[in-house]
């Protein structure tokens, strides 16, 4: 398991925080002065706080090394530590996110968001995954199973539409990263990188749907990640070794899968963009991809001092664009 820090040429964002004065103090409560007052997240386990392990008490998260730095024991977070969207929480102001899952977590009475995220989620439901042969091995809690966990949240908090936009006025909702293990599923039980390149516009499609749904519940707030350049990361580089060099780019990535990550984004900004247009009254933001991956954890998962340099810089990114 690869717990250093490796940190490559391909960095100068996140260098840049390390090297230059940083125009973020790193303690800076940013979001707080947008009054945000909750977060509610969906995707992957880049924000699973707890519910995969909620599911799977035997998965590897639920274990040390996991949570080792921060926690001192595992969470179900995949990393050593926190998260982004803990360092969106602290930037708000607010507590930690609890997991939907967490059976003690008393989300009902806290109200200061919902975590619904499951690690090796995908965003399209997996009876359709499995129409085309691709299995979801880790859990079938996809994002349509999060937003119907999001639907059954907001029904107990809420009377009716206007109630529920009142309340969420000033909650800031995160939509992904998601659709990553879609297309590494895929990858890995054998379809080449063109079949998989197929999956993207549903992919997308899935996420616009999502993010449509949310602002249905009330959202006005609504961040929606790019996917990582995956093919940058130890455990791609690992599985998809190849003797030919011209498969690899200047900082030795897989060009071929950071090409699949740069199409999805491709088409999640126009999805965006339409969202944007049939939405005028909703801040929805494109959070650009990943700078890089290689500050890894585990060979997928980002170190909590990677997560934190991003979150820091996304918050730097996002923050004009929420219409504070
Ligand atoms: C660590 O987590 C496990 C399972 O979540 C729990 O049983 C244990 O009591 C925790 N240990 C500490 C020191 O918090
Ligand atoms: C459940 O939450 C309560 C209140 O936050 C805490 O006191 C208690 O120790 C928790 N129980 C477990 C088993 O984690
Ligand atoms: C997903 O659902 C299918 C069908 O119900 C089941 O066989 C499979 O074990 C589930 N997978 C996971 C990872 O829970
Ligand atoms: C790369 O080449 C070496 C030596 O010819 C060979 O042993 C190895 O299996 C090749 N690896 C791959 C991934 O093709
Ligand atoms: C990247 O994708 C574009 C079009 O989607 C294609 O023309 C190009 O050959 C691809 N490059 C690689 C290295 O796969």
């Amino acid at each position: 398991m690869a717990n250093n820090v490796h940190f490559s040429p391909v960095l100068p964002l996140i260098c840049f925080f390390l090297l230059a004065p940083s125009p973020l103090p790193c303690n800076a409560q940013t979001l707080k002065t947008c009054g945000l007052n909750s977060i509610y997240q969906l995707g992957d386990s880049v924000s699973d706080t707890g519910n995969l392990i909620q599911e799977h008490p035997e998965s590897a998260f639920a274990k040390l090394p996991y949570g080792e730095t921060f926690f001192k024991n595992a969470t179900g977070r995949c990393s050593n530590g926190l998260l982004m969207i803990d360092y969106f929480a602290i930037s708000a102001g607010i507590p930690f996110v609890d997991a939907f899952l967490n059976s003690n977590a008393s989300l009902y009475s806290q109200g200061h968001g919902v975590n619904f995220a499951v690690a090796g989620s995908t965003a399209l439901p997996s009876y359709i995954l499995a129409d085309k042969k691709i299995s979801s091995p880790v859990t079938n809690s996809s994002l349509s199973t999060q937003l119907d966990w999001m639907f059954t949240y907001f029904n107990g908090i809420c009377y009716d539409y206007d109630d529920c936009a009142q309340k969420l006025k000033s909650s800031l909702f995160i939509v992904g990263e998601i659709g990553e293990n879609d297309y590494r599923y895929a990858l890995l039980q054998g379809k080449t990188i063109e079949e998989v390149k197929t999956l993207v516009p549903e992919v997308v499609q899935a996420i616009k749907d999502a993010v449509t749904r949310v602002i249905d519940f009330g959202a006005v707030r609504v961040v929606v990640p790019g996917n990582f350049p995956v093919g940058c990361f130890p455990i791609y580089l690992t599985q998809f070794r190849t003797n030919d060099s011209a498969a690899y780019d200047q900082f030795h990535c897989l060009k071929g899968l950071n090409n699949l990550s740069f199409h999805h984004n491709e088409l999640l900004q126009q999805a965006i963009q339409e969202l944007k247009n049939e939405h005028p009254n909703v801040a929805i933001i494109y959070v650009c991809e990943n700078p890089d991956k290689r500050i890894s954890w585990d060979g997928v998962h980002l170190t909590q001092k990677a997560n934190k340099y991003m979150a820091m810089w996304l918050i730097h990114d996002i923050f004009p664009k929420l219409r504070c």
